[in-house]
């Protein structure tokens, strides 16, 4: 009964379901797959700029959250390598509001501590993107409250092969021997380097599909599908998430 006016309340109250949550098991890695800003325009009968646009408040919005529960790595997937098959005018809306959240975004980033990363093959952005993607990376360099991995012309399969070029050269020459090889090396190589794999991985706009995303990374991340398009997808949904992220029973393939 308890837990059914729990459910009840957790429709309209915010502040409820951040009492619901356990400050000690919330995930330490966060990755989410900003997918539905074109279908929220589109139902809205507005231009797809405008759903993108509102979702780069929501990505605002999950910085601030992660920041304030103490989350510490959330990486956000915001261009594939496969999106460079959309319309010419779509992909320059999209580099243009890169810049945007970057100039106007950079200075509370950098005040809140948050250390900002760009993960993809980077140096494929059009120049004026990767300038600012960049300038944010050096300034917040040695932040440590929140890491923000941003994924730019970003494909999980691209990853694995850049890896696998950086060990091949490596062993060409001479510097490590084929049995050293193994998978914490493997990982070290991959974009996220050092970092934890995502515990919690988020996908709005109800895909029940991956779409090239970390694909190394998330061999046991938990999944979570709403039908709740990003530019919607605000603190309230976050935190059911999270919510629902601590009900599950992680086994890593072992027993409980
Ligand atoms: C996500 O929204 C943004 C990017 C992929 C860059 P979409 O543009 O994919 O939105 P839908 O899937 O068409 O609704
Ligand atoms: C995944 O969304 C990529 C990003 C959110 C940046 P897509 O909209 O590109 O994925 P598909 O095409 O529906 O699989
Ligand atoms: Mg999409």
């Amino acid at each position: 009964m308890k837990s059914l006016i729990k459910k009840i309340f957790l429709k309209n109250h915010p502040r409820e379901i951040q009492e619901l949550l356990d400050k000690s098991r919330l995930p330490d890695h966060v990755a989410i797959i900003m997918d539905g800003n074109g279908r929220w325009a589109q139902e809205k009968r507005l231009p797809r700029a405008l759903g993108h646009r509102a979702g780069m408040e929501s990505l605002r919005s999950a910085v601030k959250l992660c920041a304030k529960l103490g989350i510490k790595i959330l990486t956000v997937y915001a261009f594939s390598t496969e999106n460079w098959k959309r319309p010419q005018e779509e992909i320059n809306i999209l580099m243009g509001l890169l810049y945007e959240y970057i100039q106007k975004e950079l200075d509370e980033l950098h005040s809140e501590q948050v250390q900002v990363r760009a993960i993809g093959r980077t140096e494929e952005l059009p120049t004026p993107a990767l300038r600012e993607i960049n300038r944010a990376q050096e300034l917040t360099a040695g932040n440590k409250k929140l890491i923000l991995n941003i994924a730019l012309n970003y494909g999980g399969r691209t990853e694995i092969v850049d890896a696998v070029r950086r060990i091949a050269s490596l062993a060409a020459e001479g510097k490590i021997n084929p049995e050293e090889i193994t998978e914490d090396l493997f990982q070290k190589h991959l974009y996220t380097g050092d970092l934890p794999n995502p515990d919690l991985l988020i996908r709005p706009a109800g895909e029940l599909r991956i779409s090239n995303y970390l694909l190394w990374q998330i061999a046991y991340t938990e999944f979570y599908s709403t039908s709740v398009y990003w530019p919607d997808f605000r603190e309230e949904e976050f935190m059911k998430a999270l919510l629902a992220y601590q009900h599950r029973q992680r086994r890593f393939g072992g027993l409980m």
